[in-house]
């Protein structure tokens, strides 16, 4: 049985502080398991984008991921486009998904509709599938807005080895206990994202701590002055008691209770998001541009062989060629040969 990892990073925007709870942390936690990260970047393709953008960000994140303790000697770290099984795999699922799943997606719903809409953007979570299917994987570490596509990932898995036989490994999903969904700080109703429309709410990893400070500090707050973790009723108050939790370590319930006010306890948030990426963003910026080339390209050679391997498997399954070419000269057998007409 595998007990292999896997996550991924869209180079959508720079990577945020629910970026880091959700998954970043608890990836880094657990790479004493075979653990694989990987800079999504043809998911960045999905929506509208700049190319050199595209290029920056890629390395942003993968920088980050370095910085944040992703370990290139323990964990696989690599980028997604440096591996053509990608896109070999997503067409392949393409033909076991159906229309009507990717249609039901929420990210579909709630991003796609307009004429203009990327194709890409309908079959993405075919594409998150693959990604994940590649590689044998056990447990898929994220927040809880990629659920839904785990579960279709392990449909996707289930239908392939109940069609063609036992290819893939079924996968679940792992949530962080705490901050599985890291609201936006000027809106307690939203995620926490990297393209959310206004970046006052939005915890970037790379935010000076002035920065980071005056965003804690405008934080929408909720009605009462008391400091209560209840996600239902109070939001705002409850978000803020999140964050503090990851940061520290402790509990939000019991956090709670340290803090007489609003005022204090969003003094107390500012400093302790601070103190846990000041050390992040010091190792970040001490890193070059080689630094991480290197360390993608190491990766992205060792996370060939098993995607290569598994595509190899599927086309066989499905009854395509090995993709291995066989050897010139060779022969058809009676096996091989044409059926005569
Ligand atoms: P992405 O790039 O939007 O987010 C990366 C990871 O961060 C988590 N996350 C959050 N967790 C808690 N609170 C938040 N506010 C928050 N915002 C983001 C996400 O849940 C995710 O774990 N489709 C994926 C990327 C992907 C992937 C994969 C992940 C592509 N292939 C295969 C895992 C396995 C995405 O768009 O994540």
């Amino acid at each position: 049985m595998s007990d292999r990892r896997i996550s991924g990073f869209k180079p959508t925007g720079p990577l945020q502080l629910g970026n880091y709870v959700g998954a970043i942390r608890p990836v880094v936690e657990g790479q004493d398991r075979p653990t694989t990260v990987f800079v999504a970047d043809l998911h960045a393709l999905t929506v509208p984008h700049d190319p050199r953008r595209l290029r920056e960000l890629s390395l942003q994140v993968a920088g980050l991921l370095l910085a944040a303790g992703v370990d290139p000697a323990r964990a696989v770290l690599y980028r997604q486009s440096d591996l053509p099984a990608h896109a070999e795999l997503h067409y392949l699922l393409e033909c076991v998904a159906s229309y009507g799943e990717a249609h039901r997606m929420i990210q579909f719903k709630e991003k796609g509709g307009g004429s203009g809409t990327r194709l890409s953007l309908l079959t993405y979570p075919v594409l998150m599938a693959a990604d994940i299917l590649l590689h044998d994987i056990a447990e898929v570490p994220v927040g809880r807005d990629q659920r839904q596509h785990v579960e279709l990932t392990r449909d996707l898995a289930l239908r392939f080895n109940e069609r063609h036989g036992p290819v893939f490994t079924v996968p679940r999903a792992t949530h962080p206990a705490v901050a599985a969904r890291l609201a936006d700080l000027a809106d307690p109703t939203a995620k926490m994202g990297k393209t959310n429309t206004s970046a006052n709410g939005v915890l970037f990893l790379l935010d000076p701590p002035d920065v980071l400070r005056r965003k804690v500090m405008r934080a929408v707050t909720d009605m009462g002055g008391e400091v209560a973790y209840d996600p239902d009723t109070k939001p705002g108050v409850s978000n803020l008691l999140e964050i503090l939790a990851v940061a520290t370590g402790g509990d939000p319930v019991r956090i709670a209770r340290d803090y007489p006010n609003y005022g204090t306890l969003k003094s107390g948030v500012a400093d302790a998001v601070i103190a846990l990426l000041e050390p992040l963003q010091r190792r970040y910026y001490a890193l070059t541009e080689d630094d991480i080339e290197e360390a993608l390209a190491l990766g992205a050679e060792r996370a060939a062989e098993r995607a290569d391997a598994t595509v190899r498997r599927v086309r066989e399954a499905m009854g395509l060629t090995s993709g291995r070419r066989a050897p010139a000269g060779t022969r058809a057998t009676p096996e091989t040969a044409p059926a005569p007409r």
